[in-house]
Parts: structure tokens; sequence; C-alpha cells
């Protein structure tokens, strides 16, 4: 099969915290841009509770480990297709462990991703909870963050631990919020005007851009409770709605200049900081 050079996209969704809505703004974007027509991955990386496959109702019978132990040839192997054609990478309990490989393990692994060769527009990752360093070296690779943030004192202290430690260690300055759980427009605006004035105090070059919102919305919860991400089930709800808006300026954003490194080059970021 030949390789394709299309650039790609690479999205990092992280929150500090567990429970404000990462896995499903990782799940309702990938579904959004795969409507727009893009080619879509994703990746699971969090060990959660809710992890993608039970978010979109999949039962994956293959995870990486199959992959880093050679039980399966190749990535292709493991990917569950979610709905709108997701391709997921089923929740990578191993990641954790991802330090203790062996080179040939750590080899195979890259190579595996680097080997794939269907046409891919945008790998959008559901980082683990928790600002620990394969998060932080992870987020500060890919091209763009999405950090996940609610109305709450314990969501905006952890995501300014998670901005804290990309700015201090990575030299990030410019993050990209999503307020989940808000009631509106407004609402979205005073949840960054709050994180933005934690970190005036002590990180002043930090730049905090809103680019979405999630209302709080009983449809999400709904369709938790279905497997289906609000987008597919509900797509006229707030939230759906909300979901649909965030992909579009999404699908807006540039491609980075180190797409051309393709998927090789971020899983061995991400294998690096493990
Ligand atoms: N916009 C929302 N409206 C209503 N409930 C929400 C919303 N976002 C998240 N939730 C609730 O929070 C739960 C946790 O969301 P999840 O995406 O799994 O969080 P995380 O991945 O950050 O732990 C969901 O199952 C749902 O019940
Ligand atoms: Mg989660």
């Amino acid at each position: 099969m030949p390789r394709t050079n299309k650039p790609l996209k690479v999205i990092a969704v992280a929150s500090g915290k567990g429970g404000v809505g990462k896995t499903n703004v990782s799940v309702n974007l990938s579904v959004a841009l795969a409507r727009l027509g893009r080619e879509v991955m994703l990746f699971d990386a969090d060990l959660g509770l809710a992890n993608v496959d039970v978010l979109l109702g999949l039962r994956p019978e293959r995870t990486l480990h199959d992959l880093v132990n050679g039980a399966v040839d190749g990535l292709e192997d493991i990917l569950i297709e979610g709905p709108e054609g997701v391709r997921v990478v089923p929740s990578a309990s191993g990641i954790a462990t991802m330090a203790n490989l062996t080179p040939a393990e750590h080899a195979g692994l890259i190579h595996a991703f680097s080997a794939y060769s269907r046409p891919l527009d945008v790998l959008v990752v559901d980082t683990a909870a928790g600002v620990q360093e394969s998060v932080t070296t992870f987020c500060q690779a890919v091209q763009e963050t999405l950090v996940v943030v609610c109305d709450e004192p314990a969501s905006i202290t952890d995501a300014y631990a998670l901005i804290k430690v990309l700015n201090r260690d990575h030299g990030m300055r410019r993050f990209r919020l999503v307020a989940n759980m808000v009631a509106d427009r407004a609402g979205a605006e005073r949840v960054q005007k709050k994180l933005m004035a934690v970190c005036a105090n002590y990180l002043p070059e930090v730049v905090l851009d809103l680019v979405g919102f999630v209302p709080l919305d009983e449809h999400l919860r709904k369709a938790v409770q279905k497997r289906a991400p609000v987008v597919r089930e509900y797509p006229g709800s707030p939230a759906g709605k909300a979901f649909a808006e965030l992909a579009r300026t999404v699908d807006r954003w540039p491609v980075g200049g180190q797409a051309h490194g393709g998927m090789g080059f971020f899983v061995e970021r991400m294998l690096q900081s493990a």
C-alpha cells in the first residue's frame, strides 16, 4: 500500500482533573469532524473509568498490548470502527507501563504507527487525567492541546496545575480552552476569566483562548447511558450543536509544521514521555 503524505492534525484533549467531560469532548469532536468529511483516528490514552470504547459501545478484542507483544501484525488489527467511520485505538491500558518497553517493543510500536498507510486527517488523543510527565510531554509535542474545564474550583485548580507545568517545563504559552457544563457563552467566559485570573498572578505570559463551550445538557447524559455520542444520538440538542460548532472551529485550524512527521512522530513522543 502506498504511504500517504497527507498532513496530519494532532489534537490532545486534556483537563488536569477527571470527570469534567474530557472523554466526551474527544469522542464527540472526533465524530463531528468525521461528519465534516475528515478521516479521523481517536486514540484512547486515558485509563479512566468511562473509556472511549465504553462511551461508544465498542468491545475491543485487541489493544495496544497485542501490538507491542507481536500478537497482531499491524495497527489495522487493533483498530475498531466507531460511528461515522472514526477509527478508535482502544483504551491503551499499558500506556502507564510503556516506560517498561524493551527497545525492540518500542521500535515495533513506532514502526506499526509509521507503517499505517490509510489516509488520515486528524488524530485526537484522549490523554490521561492528571499532570504527570507523560501527559505534559505529549501535549507539548502535538500541535494543539484542548484544555477542558468546567466551572468548579477543583477543575479550575487542576487546569491551572496542568497549564503551569506546560508553561514552566515546556514553554507553552497559548492554550485552547473548552468550557464544559456551562449554561451559555457568558458562563464559558466566566470560567475563562477565573482561570485567567489565577494565571495572571503566576504565569503572566500565558494566553487562554476560549475556542468553544458545551452546555450542561441532559441529552449528553442520556447519550452516555445509551453508549452513543450525543452528536449522533441527539444532533439537534444543545450539546450536540455545540460539539458540531467546536468541530467546525477545529477544522479551520491550520495543520502545523510537524505534520510531515506523521503518526510515527507523535507515538514516538508519547513513548518518550512515558
Ligand atoms: N455537557 C455536559 N452535560 C451534562 N453532563 C455532562 C456534560 N459533560 C459531561 N457530563 C457528565 O460527566 C460525565 C463524565 O464525562 P467524561 O467525558 O467521561 O469525563 P472525563 O473523561 O473528563 O472523566 C459524563 O458521563 C456525563 O454524565
Ligand atoms: Mg475520560
